[in-house]
Formats: structure tokens, C-alpha cells, sequence
């Protein structure tokens, strides 16, 4: 997810350019959105796959005893030999490894290591792909063994919380709405929303504009079109909001240690509603 930044009015200089067949759209307070083209979007379902497929492989190997920075080797040869692909991560902004971990009060991006995952601990594995020239980005939590069942109501909620705002998505929503929705659910639920980080477009950039707030005011914001491509990924805290670095400086955790769960989807606007571009085999919207 990125770092939230103050909205500041689109310029002439910070515009990207469109591709030929996209049309481009300026958002009212934050920059420009890239509207994909028809060839655009198809290159965003196939790397959407490709991050699908990393995460459904990974699955199996979550087990107690396996260290995160195996996981990280086991994603990056799938991406790169099987895949022929680019993990987004790796070198970027110096980031040094190919996936995020973030294991139990680790709100987001956990560098892999050599710490042992044990039986009861939750971990959130973000993958990014890059195929083609387009990102796919997409996180899912796994249960390492068994769980309490207040990990697995927090794990629960944070899925429920995405879906609420992916469901939300069609042409004519403002990303004010999104916001809203998850929060009311999440905080309806005792539980918090992380401020600091967000959604965000994505396309050619990892991180493009929008950024996706996952709390906000139904009826603000920009308003969602046809061919936009972003993420949806709250990250919700079972104690209070407030998160803080560590000095590796990436590592976000709760400040006050509280377990911490996220979920991810990219999502293309269409015509009638929504695809998400990187559902998991057999992951059907929940009722
Ligand atoms: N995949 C994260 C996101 O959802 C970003 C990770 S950036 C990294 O946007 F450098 F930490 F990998
Ligand atoms: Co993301
Ligand atoms: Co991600």
C-alpha cells in the first residue's frame, strides 16, 4: 500500500501521459487517474492472475517452522522462472526482497528473514507482479496451524471490510463512499482503521493516483469511472489505529502491539460495475 500523502491539485507537470487508446481523467483534488484502454485492461487481468497464482501457490508452504524469507525465495523463482515476471518489490524505493510478511502485529510491509513462523501466528503475504509493463498487486492473510478465534474474527472482519468496498465499486461511486463503507463496518466491529497507508491506482506505476483512503465521507472524493484500475486493501487493527516504523524503515507496526490483519484485491471499474482482477482459484464473493 502507499504512504498517505496530502491531496494537492493536479498540474499540467505532474500529469501523466495516456497511453494512445486511454483517455485520460483528471480527479478533482488529487492529481490525475489513469484511465486504462481496452489493451490495457487485458494486460491488468493477466498480471492480476499472475499475483493470484503466486499467492495461491504459497498457501501450502505457510506451515509452523518455515521461515519468511523462504517464503520470499519460493515467490520469487515462481515469478521469475515460472512466471517470467518481475517481482515489483524487489529494489524498489530499496526495498530488499520480492514479497511483504507481515506477521501478527506487523501492519504492513515486513521484510522477509529468518524468523520462524509457529503454530498460531497470522501472516499477510503481499505480492506484486510485474508482466508486460502492468502491476498486479494482491495480499491474503494465512493461519499458521491453528488460530484462536479472536485472530480468526479479526482475519474475518478485515476480508468482510474489502469485499464491503469492492462490492461498492461501479461507475458513479466516489472513493469517499469506499472509505466509509469499511469504516463503519470496521469500527461497528470494535476494531480500527490503519490512517497512514492506503489503496491505490495501479497500472504502469505500482503506486498511481488515486489513493484509496479506507475510512472517509460517504459522498466525497473522486468519482470512479470506467477502465480505472486500483487496489483495495484496508489494514485493521484489533486495538487502536496508530501505527509506528521501525527502524529499518519499512517495517509498520501497532504502537500499541495489538494483532494487525489486511487483505488486497486490484479492481478494474467496468461499464456495469467491477472485476476483480486477482481472485484466488476458487475465491467467489462472499454472500
Ligand atoms: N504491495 C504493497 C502495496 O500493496 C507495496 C509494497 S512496497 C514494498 O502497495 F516495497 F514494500 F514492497
Ligand atoms: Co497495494
Ligand atoms: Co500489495
Amino acid at each position: 500500500m502507499r504512504h498517505r500523502v496530502p491531496a494537492v491539485a493536479g498540474t499540467d507537470a505532474n500529469m501523466q501521459q495516456p497511453q494512445p487508446a486511454s483517455i485520460p481523467w483528471h480527479s478533482d483534488s488529487a492529481g490525475s487517474v489513469i484511465v486504462k484502454s481496452v489493451a490495457e485492461q487485458e494486460a491488468m487481468r493477466r498480471v492480476g492472475r499472475l499475483a493470484a497464482e503466486v499467492l495461491d501457490m504459497i498457501g501450502a508452504h505457510v506451515l509452523p517452522g518455515v521461515s519468511t524469507e523462504e517464503l520470499d525465495r519460493l515467490c520469487h523463482d515462481y515469478i521469475v522462472d515460472v512466471q517470467k515476471a518481475v517481482p515489483a518489490p524487489l529494489g524498489y524505493r530499496g526495498y530488499p526482497k520480492s514479497i511483504c510478511t507481515s506477521v501478527n502485529h506487523v501492519v504492513c510491509h515486513g521484510i522477509p528473514g529468518d524468523r520462524r513462523l509457529k503454530q498460531g501466528d497470522v501472516v499477510n503475504v503481499d505480492v506484486t507482479v510485474i508482466k508486460d509493463g502492468f502491476h498486479g498487486d494482491s495480499s491474503r492473510m494465512f493461519a499458521v496451524g491453528r488460530i484462536a478465534p479472536h485472530v480468526q474474527r479479526l482475519v474475518g472482519v478485515t476480508y468482510e471490510a474489502m469485499w464491503l468496498g469492492i462490492r461498492a465499486v461501479r461507475p458513479g461511486t466516489r472513493l469517499g463512499d469506499l472509505g466509509a463503507t469499511i469504516q463503519r463496518f470496521v469500527e461497528g466491529n470494535h476494531y480500527s482503521v490503519v490512517r497512514e497507508y492506503c489503496g491505490h491506482g495501479i497500472g504502469r506505476g505500482f503506486h498511481e493516483d488515486p489513493q484509496v483512503l479506507h475510512y472517509g465521507t460517504a459522498g466525497t472524493g473522486l468519482e470512479l469511472r470506467p477502465g480505472m484500475t486500483f487496489t483495495i486493501e484496508p489494514m485493521v487493527n484489533a486495538g487502536r489505529r496508530e501505527v509506528r516504523l521501525l527502524p529499518d524503515g519499512w517495517t509498520v507496526v501497532t504502537r500499541d502491539h495489538s494483532l494487525s490483519a489486511q487483505w488486497e484485491h486490484t479492481i478494474l471499474v467496468t461499464e456495469t460495475g467491477h472485476e476483480v482482477l486477482t481472485l484466488g482459484a476458487g475465491e467467489r464473493p462472499p454472500a
